[in-house]
């Protein structure tokens, strides 16, 4: 099915890639509007994507006198997404503060579409914190980012800020459109982050868990349209705008948020990294350091995941299994043992991957059989994973 996209185009050396993506995008039964910014028509010419597209190409806020054009709240409206590419420091900047000063910044304000950027700037500017700060808010808003990608750079620089080339664009495009709606109407509760096991009021029991695997997995089914419910334990990072996001230190008040709201819920995904143990007894004063050693007694957890498992047989229970070692053997023995429907086996202990990284590998096993995604982004692994739990889900639905 064609799609409706506009293309937005901002000034960068890169505007040049943007004709080749409009290329593909028309090839590939997209329908394509083409946006520029005033000084975008400095690197290409609109010339140039008019051919492309046969359509006219739109660079100012008020040009409805034209004929065919479509003034900026038709255009909003008849977009099915929007994506900007490049996408300049400058207009990232303009985007998270809501600035609605030429037509691509209005239609930006005034659409309800999906909003994309394929980011192109000098690594140093892609660095600064400004821009690093930017990012982290349009993303909490919903907006994805393809790339930026890492390389030499038309300045001379090596480093991220690279716009992505037009056919990876393509084809992350592709990818989000397959997802999007998959999960319209789920419930789909996430636990993410570590838990913490006091021992007295300033000690606790931990591991290195970020969060940010479980928190990928919720912005990825939020984008799938699942109403997301994250059960997080403490994590340095934003809690997405769209899910209800309940906070919780302890393994004990993790397990009490997820059986509190498990029962209107279409799907579990146990991510976090749940304290096997306690603590049998917390002090109330700091203790003293009088003796050699130290024996503290540690009490068994409740297994939230084989609780959910257990307990409501009609949610599609999905754990997660972090070893440093035959990770595929323990992983299948936790399938079994816990009852789940699937499980996401993943090594921890290395550089990069699992704990903390913003990269992860990771091999999906389920009752007869697995697949396995290499090296990339958590993000992206999110939405490969959320993927295969949805086929899954409705699999299963069909057989039951
Ligand atoms: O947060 P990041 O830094 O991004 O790192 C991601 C991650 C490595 C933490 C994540 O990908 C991951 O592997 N999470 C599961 C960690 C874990 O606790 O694995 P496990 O093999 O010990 O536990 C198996 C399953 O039982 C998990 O689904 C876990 O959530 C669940 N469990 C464990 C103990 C317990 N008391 N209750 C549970 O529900």
């Amino acid at each position: 099915m064609a799609k409706q996209i506009i293309v937005g185009v901002c000034a960068g050396i890169s505007a040049y890639k943007s004709a080749e993506l409009v290329r593909l995008l028309c090839k590939a039964d997209y329908t394509v509007h083409v946006v520029m910014t005033k000084s975008a028509v400095k690197f290409i010419a609109p010339l140039t994507f008019e051919a492309l597209t046969g359509h006219r190409v739109y660079t100012h806020l008020f040009e409805s006198q034209h004929p065919s054009a479509m003034d900026h709240i038709e255009l909003a409206r008849w977009a099915q997404s929007i994506l900007i590419a490049p996408a300049t420091a400058d207009f990232i900047a303009r985007l998270r503060c809501g600035i609605a000063d030429d037509l691509l910044s209005t239609l930006c304000l005034a659409t309800t579409a999906p909003i994309i950027l394929a980011p192109a700037m000098n690594q140093k500017m892609w660095s600064n914190p400004a821009t690093q700060d930017n990012i982290q808010s349009i993303q909490q808003r919903g907006i994805r980012l393809i790339g930026p990608g890492i390389g030499d750079q038309a300045c001379g620089d090596t480093g991220p800020g690279r716009m992505v080339e037009p056919q990876q664009i393509l084809d992350q495009l592709s990818d989000a459109d397959a997802a999007d709606n998959l999960l319209t109407k789920r419930r789909v509760l996430i636990t993410a982050g570590p838990t913490r096991e006091p021992i007295d009021p300033v000690r606790y029991i931990s591991n290195h868990s970020s969060g940010k695997m479980g928190y990928a997995l919720a912005h990825a089914a939020i984008n799938a349209g699942a109403k997301v419910t994250l059960v997080s334990g403490p994590v340095a990072i934003s809690s997405p705008q769209t899910a209800t996001t309940i906070q919780v230190q302890t393994a004990k008040q993790m397990h009490d948020a997820v059986m509190g709201h498990i029962s209107c819920q279409d799907i579990y995904i146990g991510c976090a990294a749940v304290s096997d143990y306690s603590p049998a007894q917390v002090s109330t004063t700091k203790l003293k350091k009088n003796a050699d050693t130290l024996t503290v007694i540690l009490n068994k957890t409740q297994d939230i995941v084989r609780a959910v498992a257990s307990s409501h047989a009609d949610v599609f229970c999905v754990g997660f299994a972090a070893e440093t070692n035959d990770l595929e053997h323990y992983a299948r023995e936790k399938l079994r043992d816990k009852q789940l429907d699937m499980i996401i086996a993943n090594q921890v202990g290395i550089a990069d991957g699992g704990f903390s990284s913003d990269n992860n590998a990771a091999s999906v096993l389920w009752n007869n059989g697995q697949q396995t995604f290499s090296l990339r982004s958590k993000k992206r692994l999110a939405v490969d994973i959320i993927k295969i739990i949805a086929q899954h889900y409705y699999a299963s639905k069909h057989t039951t």
